[in-house]
């Protein structure tokens, strides 16, 4: 049985390189199927021990992910240029260094992932790390043996296999597979990855192994880092003999004589990029010969002998045809620039937002403008420039409304902010707008309840507030534009559904000033029903750890005003007004010797791994507290992707941050424990 076995092994890791690493498999899935399922039984017959190298062994393992592991070599990042100029004066800075020596450029696609290290001992993949500092990186080998094309056994074939082999490389996830993944996860109430490379970040960090098997990474490998016993000349050998040993490399690199060459190679992907199935961000561009690259050596952070010339982040000319002003939920006016359709990075791109009355003065932005657009990565366009040469004299600047749009009532701008608000609570932009956010999912999650939707609702005064919800019937909802009795059916079961929700998921609904979801959690935690909190004073509001004046004042100030309202939800039949809310949901843990016991915490930002509650919830039950702003009391701030005012405040504050990385390694060194 043993020789089947060792049969069936080495054919099965022959097809997964066929399949996965050189995109030529030679059997139909089902077959593979077949042939895993024949080994995982003939394992579990046999009393011989299961190597983990395996191909049944992807997942399993349950090593503790995330301990700090120094890298051999420190794990440096790339210098980067964004033009000829650059690129010439890296390639200058070389020459002089080498003293003429005739330099040879390697170069290949940067890719937008996350870069990893791979270690194999005689051949057998025993340990990956994340990049981590560059110094000490995490432990990520049960995630990354997930990863098909991450071969768990290297090849042996005319070459010998080396006793120690340390590689690098970019984990990534292909650019079409970030939708499916993202539908899931809004299925789940989870929020988007806003690009693949967050995608694939997220999935390396996971604690649970076989949910990062279901996620579709792959890798490639761009640089042989250490190896005994062997000799290479050039990284373009080295690149050769790692694709023998069954490494997945990429297959779009080149080797030039000159500076000039290099720039054409970049020419060459500016546009034949986007056809390319995952993100790359630029080329990147080495010295081939190594012994080359020890004379040049390394600064603290980068290799003198390479750098990365990134490609520009993609960009569109198109006119201003008219500003708008938006009316949001709490009265800001916002403008918004309606465009000239123009497509960019293959989405037909109509609108951006201008921000506030300052950005348009500052930018002299006017209506007829002839503007440049910009899209990096995912993320929203945004106006980098007004071409002011282009100018014909018919440009009209825009004069900020001194009244609302919508209601009319005279707009208010104070000093400290650049807002200008609405003032009027009746307003009917504000109200879609309230309806929409309490309808929003980290609020009462009512599903097809849209704009269009409630825009018809507040426009034939079906709905004057939230509660008004709760009295829709299905025969009037069936007579809306766009909507039929199937629909208006299950709008009135989701409405009904909502009555269920948590109270803290209401009190965020209720969209009251300052109360954003980590404030209405400690509210709640505090005072554990709505009423309770109705009748509260501002000095028992204020008294709350992380609660400020401000969030307090507002507080109040609604329930002095929101009685009406309040009655009528209960009436509607929320459970929250019957039910007896439990206090605390995560019971504060015993532990006292964690870090982050009797320390408090602000989270800010997108965290790639967890959402914000999340790290909330895994903070308290190591005895930490969370609090909603960033005050002298704060002892950190966790600090995820598109950290903003928080952030600075805490700059200014000298508190210290804890990047996304600190916080899983502190999370993870009491798990370690
Ligand atoms: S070589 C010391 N080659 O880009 C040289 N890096 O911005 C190490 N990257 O940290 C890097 N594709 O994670 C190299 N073909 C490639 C790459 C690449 C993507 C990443 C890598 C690095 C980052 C620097």
């Amino acid at each position: 049985m043993q020789t089947e076995i060792n049969d069936l092994r080495a054919l099965i890791r022959y097809h997964e390189r066929k399949y996965y690493i050189e995109n030529q498999p030679e059997i139909s899935d089902a077959e593979f199927d077949v042939l895993m399922k024949r080994l995982e039984e003939l394992e579990a017959a046999s009393d011989a021990p299961i190597p983990p190298d395996s191909p049944t062994q992807r997942v399993g393992g349950g090593a503790v992910l995330g301990t700090r592991i120094p890298h051999r070599n420190p794990m440096l990042s790339l210098n980067n240029s964004y033009d000829a100029q650059e690129l010439r004066e890296f390639g200058e800075r070389v020459q002089r260094l080498l003293e003429d020596a005739p330099a040879e450029y390697a170069t290949e696609l940067k890719i937008d992932g996350l870069g990893v290290s791979l270690i194999y001992e005689d051949g057998v993949f025993v340990r990956g790390l994340t990049r981590g500092d560059g110094e000490y990186g995490e432990d990520i080998t049960d995630n990354l043996r997930t990863i098909r094309s991450v071969p768990l056994r290297l090849v042996e074939t005319e070459t010998r296999i080396p006793a120690v082999l340390e590689v690098r490389g970019e984990v990534f996830i292909p650019k079409d597979r970030l939708n499916a993944i993202n539908a899931a996860r809004e299925a789940a109430g989870e929020p988007p990855f806003a690009n693949p490379r967050n995608a694939a970040a997220g999935s390396l960090r996971l604690q649970d192994a076989s949910i990062t098997a279901s996620r579709p990474l792959d890798i490639f490998v761009y640089n042989l880092n250490y190896v005994e016993g062997f000799e290479f000349a050039t990284h373009t050998e080295s690149l050769e003999q790692m694709k023998r040993w069954g490494l997945r490399c990429n297959p779009h690199t080149a080797c030039h004589k000159s500076i000039e060459e290099v720039q054409r190679y970049y020419e060459q992907w500016v546009e034949k990029r986007h056809d390319l199935p995952y993100e790359t961000d630029g080329i990147v561009v080495k010295v081939d010969r190594f012994s080359y690259q020890h004379e040049l050596g390394a600064t603290s952070k980068y290799p003198r002998w390479a750098i990365a010339y990134k490609f520009n982040a993609q960009q569109a000319t198109t006119t201003i045809e008219k500003i708008e002003i938006q009316v949001g939920r709490t009265g800001v006016l916002t403008p918004v620039a309606i465009l000239k359709p123009v497509v960019l990075a293959g989405a037909t791109i109509t609108h951006a937002t201008l921000h506030n009355e300052q950005e348009i003065q500052t930018k002299d932005i006017r209506v007829g403008d002839r503007i440049v657009l910009e899209r990096a990565g995912d993320v929203i366009p945004k106006i980098v420039e007004v071409l002011t040469a282009d100018r014909t004299g018919t440009e009209v600047a825009f004069v900020f409304p001194d009244r609302c749009p919508v209601c009319h009532t005279a707009v208010q701008r104070t000093e400290d902010e650049v807002a200008v608000r609405c003032v009027n609570v009746g307003c009917i932009a504000q109200l879609k707008r309230r309806i929409g956010h309490y309808a929003s999912r980290n609020a009462l999650q009512i599903e097809g309840l849209g704009p269009a939707t409630i825009n018809q609702l507040v426009d034939k005064k079906l709905v004057r507030d939230v509660a008004d919800l709760y009295a829709l019937e299905v025969e009037p909802l069936s007579k809306l534009d766009r909507m039929g009795v199937p629909s208006a059916r299950n709008l009135v079961h989701q409405i009904e559904q909502s009555k269920a929700a948590p109270v803290e998921k209401v009190l965020f609904g209720l969209g009251i000033f300052h109360v954003g979801e980590t404030v209405a959690e400690l509210l709640i935690e505090r005072f554990s029903s709505l009423d309770a909190l109705s009748k509260a004073t501002l000095e028992e509001i204020e008294s709350v750890d992380g609660i400020g004046p401000q969030i307090a004042e507002s507080v109040v100030n609604f329930f002095s005003q929101s009685q009406p309202l309040l009655d009528k939800l209960r009436q509607a039949g929320l459970y929250c007004f019957t039910i007896a809310a439990v206090p605390t949901r995560t019971e504060v843990s015993e532990v006292t010797d964690s870090f982050f016991s009797e320390k408090t915490f602000v989270v800010t930002g997108s965290l790639a791994g967890m959402t914000r509650t999340e790290a909330s919830k895994e903070i308290k039950a190591r005895g930490g507290r969370v609090t909603g702003s960033v005050t002298s009391k704060t002892d950190y701030l966790i600090a995820g992707e598109g950290a903003g005012s928080k952030y600075a405040k805490a700059l200014e504050l000298e508190i210290p941050i804890l990047t996304e990385t600190d916080f899983f390694q502190k999370l993870e060194q009491r798990a370690a424990e």
